[in-house]
């Protein structure tokens, strides 16, 4: 090994040296394989949050923190948010490649005609509150369909995961849509094969038995471009969770059930829902930004300006860019009278007082996905509650492409952390009446 693909590690205490093999990738940080490293020096690295740690290979989504760089399969998120549909990008992650006409004519009737649930799961439903959250709703519901492709899920057969991929992707707008619909009491509607993606979904969500329902092309324009921009990112928390749940070779379906809880979490895929939370407060309590930008740099205070900051972005958010535009465009569209202008200026001044305010420029805070997507949204008529659901709607290809391209990898196996133990030395059991 030359010592310019290799680092040496000294151990001081004991004098011994060891090389460790440098891997270096198309783009981006090389990396340090330290699989070695315990066989030969005893140590286990210790990186709470794998602040520094790559947990796979993978050739899906490159991100640059930095430069604020995100490509899915090489190709820019501006350009596929400015040219492509949300099929087409599903299409592009699964597959490697965008499809050609055939390809993609091909696709499209693929996930169309997946879309159905089984009729038992509308009793699967009504097991739920009413008020129960729609992410909790999702996670059971996508959970179970386990039960329902138990016996043609090998995950170890190429084919077999590619139809676990397409079930999920075209079932994933009923399920969600469902979830509504059982929660506000109005009957299942049924997905349409005349529909495109999106439409489809706003049609489920939206549509009643007793009239014709057609779809805001603008609306379902501004959805399509948040599902392309919400579909993969690298190894988040959630895809992170979904490759950890199918390395113990579990099905496609638990995995994705897995990933939704994960990304439920207001630090992750919840922190849309919370952004609004947070501006309906900012206004309600009538005590300006400045109190919240306070309270936001406050160690004594939990409080967080959600939808600020990312693991990975130390730059503005090429997403935030985007929706942000769009969120602009969408509300003059509407006129300036609609109810959602209010949110989208408080959080503008919220980015403008915060990006010139010295802790947020020292950490590199700026605002991430999810600060201004929800107000695109909300002017979808579509609920608080669901957004996170969107998102895990979005995601969901990202989630099953990681899933699909671990299990092909033959460096993968099961995921097994060790850890650094603080707990307590040996000792004898105490007898209760010597306690
Ligand atoms: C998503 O990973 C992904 O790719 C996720 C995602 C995806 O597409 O999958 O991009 C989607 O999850 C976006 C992030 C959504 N979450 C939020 O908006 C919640 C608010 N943001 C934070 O909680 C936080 O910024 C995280 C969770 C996003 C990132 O946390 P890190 O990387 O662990 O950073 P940290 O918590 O250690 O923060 C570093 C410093 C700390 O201060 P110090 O201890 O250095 O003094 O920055 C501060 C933090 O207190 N900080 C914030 C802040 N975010 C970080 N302070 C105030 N408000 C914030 N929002």
């Amino acid at each position: 090994m030359s010592n310019k693909d290799s680092v040496t590690l000294i151990d001081n205490s004991t004098g011994k040296e060891i090389e460790l093999p440098i891997l270096h990738p198309t783009e981006g940080p090389a990396t340090i394989d330290v699989r070695t490293l315990y066989r030969q020096l005893g140590y286990f690295t210790y990186d709470p949050g794998f602040m520094s740690t790559a947990s796979c290979r993978s050739a899906i989504t490159y991100m640059d923190g930095e430069k604020g760089i995100l490509r899915y399969r090489g190709y820019p998120i501006e350009e596929l948010a400015e040219n492509s549909t949300f099929l087409e990008t599903c299409y592009l992650l699964l597959n490697g490649e965008l499809p050609n006409r055939d390809e993609a004519e091909e696709f499209n009737n693929l996930i169309t005609h997946h879309t159905m649930l089984h009729e038992a799961f509308k009793r699967f439903y009504s097991g739920f509150r009413r008020d129960a959250h729609p992410m909790a709703i999702m996670v059971g519901v996508v959970g179970a369909l386990s039960a329902f492709f138990q016996d043609e899920s090998d995950v170890h057969d190429k084919q077999s995961r590619r139809i676990a991929a397409h079930r999920l992707i075209a079932k994933m707008p009923t399920i969600a849509a469902w979830s509504y619909r059982y929660a506000h009491g109005l009957p299942f509607m049924y997905p349409q094969n005349h529909l495109d993606y999106p439409s489809n979904f706003l049609h489920m969500m939206f549509a009643v038995p007793t009239e014709e329902y057609k779809p805001d092309p603008i609306m379902v324009k501004a959805l399509d471009l948040l599902l392309i921009l919400h579909a993969d990112h690298e190894q988040n928390a959630s895809t992170s969770t979904v490759r950890l749940t199918g390395s113990s070779e579990a099905n496609p379906f638990a995995a994705v059930a897995a990933g939704i809880a994960s990304l439920w979490g207001p630090a992750h895929g919840g922190a849309n829902e919370a952004v609004i939370r947070m501006l309906m407060e900012i206004i309600e309590s009538g005590k300006g930004i400045q109190h919240f930008i306070d309270r936001a740099k406050d160690k004594n205070d939990r409080f967080r300006l959600m939808g600020f900051g990312h693991r990975v972005y130390k730059n503005y958010d090429p997403r935030a860019k985007i929706i942000r535009k769009v969120c602009h465009d969408l509300l003059e569209n509407l006129g300036d009278d609609n109810p959602y202008k209010q949110l989208f200026d408080l959080s503008v001044q919220l980015e403008e007082i915060a990006l010139k305010d010295e802790y947020f420029i020292s950490r590199n805070l700026y605002p991430n996905v999810d600060f201004y997507s929800g107000i695109i949204l909300l002017a979808m008529g579509i609920p608080l509650n669901m957004f996170t659901v969107i998102f895990a709607l979005a995601r969901t290809v990202g989630w099953i492409t990681h899933w699909d391209e671990m299990m092909d990898d033959p460096e993968s196996r099961i995921g097994r952390p060790r850890q650094l133990y603080s707990g307590k030395l040996e000792r004898k059991y105490i007898n209760i009446e010597n306690r």
